[in-house]
């Protein structure tokens, strides 16, 4: 999408270790010299941080299928208006802990079948992809026993049966293959050297198509 930054958004199931390579990732890119800036989903902006709150806090039947999917669809908006697109216009690499897969997969499978509407709601209100996705891959088992290590206010999407689960696993691979230009498939369930290792030579890779500075 971008004319002279880069896009780069992190995708996989909760506890994949998406945010602990989010941050792998920028300190090994800034130490490269580019001008990184590392963001998030549900949120990144002030607006959509108090989205979040809405949708990660409190009652997780507050809200309807299609209402949560608003919410999350009009944090993005905001998120991209405010801090993705004025960041890649000034040639920085945007890095992006979730992006619009994560509501193809969540809202889209998680309460009935939503995806045609998300998709719609998407090319009507989003219409951007990030240039390089990283699929953090792995067993949901895997994934769920790290991410109950913590502990906090927001009522994740973590309690979700193990057939959920493996649906959107499976869900998350077929974006990838439906995407395949942009997406990058990463075997998770390594020690976080390999999967940071694996993950700079991609957006190595991807930096020298683009030609991108520093
Ligand atoms: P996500 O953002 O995908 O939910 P996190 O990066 O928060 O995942 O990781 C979830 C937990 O698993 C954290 O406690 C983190 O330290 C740990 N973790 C992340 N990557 C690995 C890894 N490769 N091996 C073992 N533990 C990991
Ligand atoms: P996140 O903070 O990335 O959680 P985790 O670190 O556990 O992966 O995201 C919070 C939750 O929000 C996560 O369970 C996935 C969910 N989510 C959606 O349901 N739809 C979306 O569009 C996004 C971006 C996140």
């Amino acid at each position: 999408m971008s004319a002279k930054g880069l896009f780069i958004s992190f995708e996989g199931i909760d506890g994949s270790g998406k945010s602990t390579q989010v941050g792998r990732l920028a300190d090994a890119l800034r130490a490269r010299g580019h001008d990184v800036i590392v963001t998030r989903e549900p949120g990144g902006s002030d607006g959509a941080e108090e989205i979040r709150a809405l949708v990660l806090q409190g009652d997780p039947d507050r809200w309807s299928a299609e209402t949560e999917l608003l919410l999350f669809t009009a944090a993005r908006r905001d998120h991209l208006e405010r801090l993705i697109r004025p960041a890649l216009a000034q040639g920085k690499i945007v890095i992006c802990d979730r992006f619009a897969d994560s509501t193809r997969m969540y809202q889209g499978l998680s309460r009935g079948n939503l995806r045609a509407t998300v998709d719609q709601l998407h090319n009507l209100m989003i219409g951007v992809e990030p240039d390089l996705t990283l699929l953090i891959d792995m067993d949901p088992a895997k994934g769920l026993a790290r991410a109950k290590g913590r502990q906090g206010a927001e009522e994740r999407f973590e309690d979700f049966g193990a057939d959920l689960q493996e649906a959107m696993r499976a869900g998350f691979l077929d974006l990838a293959a439906e995407y395949a230009d942009r997406f990058v498939v990463i075997d998770g369930a390594r020690d976080m050297d390999a999967v940071a290792r694996d993950i700079l030579e991609a957006v190595g890779q991807r930096l020298d198509q683009s030609g991108a500075a520093p």
